[in-house]
């Protein structure tokens, strides 16, 4: 495994392996803070590719200015062990100058998609994650590119960033990683003692239980958003912020739920800590997991 740090030698070791040896390239993007969740997408990335990549980067253009861009934690050492058991080829690790040099002044917005649910109550996240985003594609070239399902609109943002844009890179999703008690495994659960943690698991069984009574014919959206609400209300410990019941690819707001993929997807404050998390139904009609875009 070798650690590379420039844009450059990135570029020309996976053109190399492109045009000279004809192999795959997956890449798997990260903050690092590596967990299960992002372990499960390594391990298909190596399922699926010759050569996998993973990138570990805390990309300030995606943090609001009140948000956690100082104390994210950053653990580069601990990472690497991991990644060398899961058999990576290589790390891209650039600081930051490599990624956005001095007058660096372009930007990519995935218009519309980017400014609902999480977008509402940070303005600018999905500019810089498309814009890290398009960057990464531009140096790795990767023929697959792996994300998880935890953050939903993210990859709505990429499907369609990556669509619109012509990139050659197929995107992949995973399922979310979960603890036992159901919690979604999350860098931000760092942030959270082990009693937050229990209470915080009331998010997926309130998620479960919309499910549940969508599964028995409650398909109106306004009524299942009020078992995600009730159920999440008989924990003190967590403040909902948002439950949204939408069309898992355009994002658009439903009312009366039909035949397709739809997401139901919540933000909720643990303490300070915001937490999301989603569950798809219908999801078997039209399975939104894959897609070549
Ligand atoms: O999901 C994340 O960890 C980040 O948003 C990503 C995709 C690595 C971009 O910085």
């Amino acid at each position: 495994m070798e650690i590379i740090n420039r844009r450059q030698r990135m570029s020309s070791v996976a053109r190399k392996i492109r045009r000279d040896q004809d192999r795959s390239i997956g890449l798997v993007p990260t903050m690092g803070a590596l967990h299960e969740g992002h372990l499960s997408l390594v391990r298909e990335a190596r399922r699926m590719c010759d050569v996998v990549v993973v990138s570990v980067f805390v990309n300030p253009t995606q943090f609001g200015p009140s948000e956690d861009f100082e104390h994210y934690p950053r653990d580069l050492t601990k990472d690497t062990a991991l990644l060398t058991d899961y058999n990576v080829d290589y790390i891209f690790a650039p600081p930051m100058e490599e990624m956005y040099p001095k007058d660096f002044s372009t930007y990519v917005n995935v218009g519309g998609l980017s400014k609902l649910l999480e977008g509402e109550t940070r303005p600018g996240h999905f500019r810089g994650v498309a814009t890290v985003i398009s960057i990464l594609l531009n140096t790795v070239r990767p023929d697959f590119a792996f994300f998880g399902q935890k953050d939903a609109q993210q990859a709505v943002i990429i499907k369609r960033l990556v669509r619109d844009l012509a990139f050659d890179t197929e995107i992949v999703v995973l399922p979310t990683v979960r603890e036992d008690s159901g919690l979604a495994i999350s860098s931000r659960n760092l942030y959270l003692d082990a009693e937050e943690q229990e209470s915080a698991s009331v998010i997926h069984r309130a998620l479960k239980q919309a499910k549940e009574a969508y599964k028995k014919g409650e398909h109106h959206a306004g009524k299942l958003a009020n078992i995600v609400r009730t159920t999440i209300e008989t924990e003190p410990r967590v403040r909902l912020d948002y439950v949204s019941i939408v069309d898992a690819e355009t994002l658009d707001k439903l009312d009366k739920l039909d035949e397709r993929p739809i997401l139901i997807a919540v933000a909720a404050y643990v303490g300070k800590t915001r937490l999301i998390d989603n569950i798809v139904v219908n999801k078997a009609k039209k399975d939104a997991a894959t897609s070549k875009s």
